[in-house]
């Protein structure tokens, strides 16, 4: 766009000192412009779950957390389901187009993936991780620990398509979103009870920041440095969760909340210290807990019409493997696409929130 509004001007100003001045500005503003955008963000990472995973899942032979069959993607382009478990884009999408990256963050094993894919980086994520490695192994899908196994390799490809200096350069100015969590409480800690016989919530969320802590410091020994880190949304205000504890009229289950709020602001001071101990470090917390939680107190505000159900099928239940081709979706605007992922829409205002408050501080 600039170059282009450069090459206009130019022409029309083509005589006279005055002129020759005012080219010089345009000209030194235009590549100060172009030089900011191609320095900002080389590439994007996602590491995480199903929040940010778009499409690893489908290559993970074991697991039924899967999202690559209709009417996961009807408002995708192409209305393909991808993998991601969502009707459109996922926040990491909206977020890598609005750092000027590219529009879409492609999955690491999607082998339809070209070089320069790779380049401007790809999601690690794997639905149905958490920081708790055992979340993983309980739905058969990837940890955080095998997501970086799997970054380390992206490494090596990196290598040999750009060369060790530009491939050290993009992963020290890139930009690391970090979204997982979620399904520690969701599943790990309410759903399954191994971990509630032997902790409580306060215990529970130590070993959650446990793994929270360790991944950043390896992410950081591998050379990242721009590290953007989400708190857990307010889970009790997903459909399942209604459906699950919220009783006959399905309120939100306020002890979710609860123990969601206790990890958050452990994340919160943890991700503080952190960012003091590692040198050149930009650390961000990212809270899009107070994000969701205005989505769905101002829903009206922002065009929502229905928020306590998702859009698949009744939007009680469904999600994954229940949200199939077999299901109705609605018509209207949802907040939720099923009982447990936001819908596009969501996304996008999270994502647009995201970057207006904190990326102009991102250093
Ligand atoms: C799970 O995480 C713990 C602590 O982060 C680590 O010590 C352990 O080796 C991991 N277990 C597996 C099976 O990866
Ligand atoms: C962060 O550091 C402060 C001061 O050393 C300490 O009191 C606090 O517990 C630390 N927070 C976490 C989550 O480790
Ligand atoms: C709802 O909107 C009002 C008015 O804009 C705002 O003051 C309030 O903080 C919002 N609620 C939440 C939970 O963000």
């Amino acid at each position: 766009m600039s170059s282009v509004s450069c090459t206009w001007r130019r022409q029309r100003h083509s005589n006279g000192i005055l002129a020759m001045g005012f080219q010089l500005c345009i000209l030194v503003s235009c590549y100060t412009i172009a030089r900011a955008k191609m320095s900002s963000v080389p590439a994007v990472f996602a590491f995480g779950d199903s929040i940010v995973d778009s499409g690893n899942n489908n290559h993970l032979p074991l697991t039924f957390i899967k999202a690559n069959f209709p009417p996961n993607g009807k408002d995708f382009e192409g209305r393909k389901a991808t993998g991601r478990f969502c009707n459109g884009r996922l926040p990491t999408d909206f977020l890598a187009e609005k750092l000027g990256v590219k529009k879409y963050l492609p999955a690491y094993l999607d082998n339809s993936i070209e070089e320069e894919d790779l380049v401007t980086g790809v999601s690690f994520a794997s639905a149905g991780s958490g920081y708790d490695n055992m979340t993983a192994s309980l739905v058969l899908t990837r940890s955080l620990e095998h997501q970086l196994e799997w970054f380390k390799e992206y490494r090596g490809k990196m290598n040999k398509i750009v060369g060790v200096e530009r491939t050290d350069f993009i992963i020290s100015n890139s930009v690391y979103f970090i979204v997982t969590g979620s399904c520690d409480l969701a599943n790990t800690y309410f759903t399954f009870p191994f971990r509630r016989m032997f902790q409580d919530a306060d215990s529970y969320t130590d070993t959650m920041l446990h793994g929270a802590n360790t991944f950043v410091k390896l992410l950081y020994e591998m050379g990242a440095r721009k590290i953007a880190v989400s708190n857990v949304p307010p889970l009790g205000y997903l459909p399942i969760q209604r459906t699950l504890r919220g009783g006959l009229t399905r309120q939100c289950p306020r002890y979710s909340n609860e123990a969601v709020q206790l990890f958050n602001n452990k994340l919160e001071s943890s991700l503080r210290n952190l960012s003091a101990q590692l040198h050149d470090s930009s650390l961000l917390y990212l809270d899009t807990y107070n994000f969701f939680l205005d989505l769905v107190v101002n829903s009206t505000k922002y065009g929502f019409e229905v928020v306590d159900r998702g859009c698949c099928g009744s939007g009680l239940v469904e999600a994954g493997p229940l949200c199939n081709v077999f299901t109705l979706t609605c018509k209207r605007k949802y907040l939720f696409w099923d009982s447990f992922h936001p819908s596009e829409a969501a996304y996008e205002l999270i994502a647009s929130r995201t970057i207006e408050t904190y990326f102009p501080h991102f250093s």
